[in-house]
């Protein structure tokens, strides 16, 4: 049996904050994030909107264009690194807050691979038969997490969510032609958040010094991502049979326009094939690939019939690809 995606959803918060805003708090310009990054605007969340609130949205968004109740999910899957609380899971959250049934419900943590990792249990739990109908939510709200004094990444974050609704396929036209998941926890320290988990736990001295919020080394980190992004989109076309030449979309992790491009150039897609938000949405972790996704199924530039991968990389570090086809 074989999984597809049935239907997609996003929520992003209303506040923006442009280039012109962050030049007002550290020393940049917007000319300088543009072309080193391609962020020109970013949205954030305010204090009572934690992440279960856009996670409800964009799985309500997905359900309906699905044509599913929530009564009839089977699991939940949220992948955040910006979850509303260590514990209780947010996806026991919006279990309950989407009123679902008493079913599996937990997050996974995967940096801004998670939505990845999602994806592939969710096709293995429907293919093992151990669950007909799955939500997979990325969600993050970075700007929660962010140092608004290291000008070398505060510039990058943004705050959304994006989600699906995975299924049985009906037929052999359409659905997930293979998933690809990788890490390496060697690099873990070149992109994390040093306190406020058990091996430093927060105190006034962690918050003062600006150790509870995300502490990247964007040079190497990005080294890393070029490599193991192309070795993931090489990975799925390997795996699904699916050729260079059959390839109609890439979806990248929004990390940098310029990891992007360098991507594209490798799979030979020109940029119009290339479905990018860093622009309008900044670097959303687990919801960047769901959000750019849903934003590209629902003004009709994805297909049916067409081949999509779908490509991150994130903390951990973890790596990882999907292909599917619509
Ligand atoms: O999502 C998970 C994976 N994450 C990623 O893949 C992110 C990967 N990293 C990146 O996207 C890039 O490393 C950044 C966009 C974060 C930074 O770009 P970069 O080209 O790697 O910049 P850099 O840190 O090497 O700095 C280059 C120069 C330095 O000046 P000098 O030493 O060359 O004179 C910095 O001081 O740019 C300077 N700089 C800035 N200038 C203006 C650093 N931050 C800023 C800033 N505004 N905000």
């Amino acid at each position: 049996m074989q999984s597809k995606i049935l239907g997609t959803g996003a929520a992003i918060p209303d506040g923006i904050l442009t280039n012109q805003d962050i030049e007002k708090i550290i020393d940049t310009s917007d000319e300088w994030i543009r072309t080193r990054s391609g962020v020109v605007e970013r949205h954030i969340s305010d204090k009572d909107t934690p992440s279960s609130v856009l996670a409800k949205e964009a799985a309500e968004k997905a359900m309906e264009m699905a044509g599913i109740s929530a009564d009839q999910l089977d699991a939940i899957l949220v992948a955040s690194v910006t979850p509303d609380h260590s514990f209780p899971s947010t996806a026991c959250i919006l279990q309950d807050k989407l009123g679902a049934r008493k079913i599996t419900a937990f997050d996974l943590s995967a940096g801004c691979t998670g939505f990845i990792y999602g994806v592939a249990q969710a096709d293995a739990l429907i293919r093992s038969n151990n669950a007909k109908f799955v939500l997979v939510v990325g969600v993050e709200e970075l700007t929660k997490v962010t140092d608004w004094t290291d000008r070398s990444s505060c510039f990058l974050f943004g705050d959304g969510a994006g989600a699906a609704i995975l299924g049985p396929s009906e037929d052999d036209k359409s659905g997930i032609l293979a998933t690809y998941t990788a890490s390496d926890g060697s690099l873990g320290g070149l992109l994390y958040q040093p306190a406020g988990g058990s091996s430093r736990p927060a105190s006034h001295y962690s918050v003062d010094h600006h150790m509870s919020t995300i502490l990247m080394r964007g040079n190497e980190v990005f080294k890393h991502a070029v490599r193991q992004m192309e070795e993931a989109a090489l990975k799925a076309l390997e795996l699904s049979g699916v050729s260079k030449e059959e390839l109609d979309w890439l979806i990248p992790h929004q990390a940098n326009i310029r990891i992007i491009d360098f991507l594209a150039r490798r799979l030979k897609l020109p940029l119009d094939q290339v479905v990018v938000s860093i622009d309008k949405h900044g670097n959303t972790s687990a919801a960047s690939i769901p959000l750019a996704f849903d934003l590209a199924v629902r003004d009709g530039r994805i297909k049916r019939g067409q081949n999509v991968v779908m490509v991150a990389f994130g903390a951990g570090f973890t790596w990882g690809s999907v292909m599917i086809r619509w």
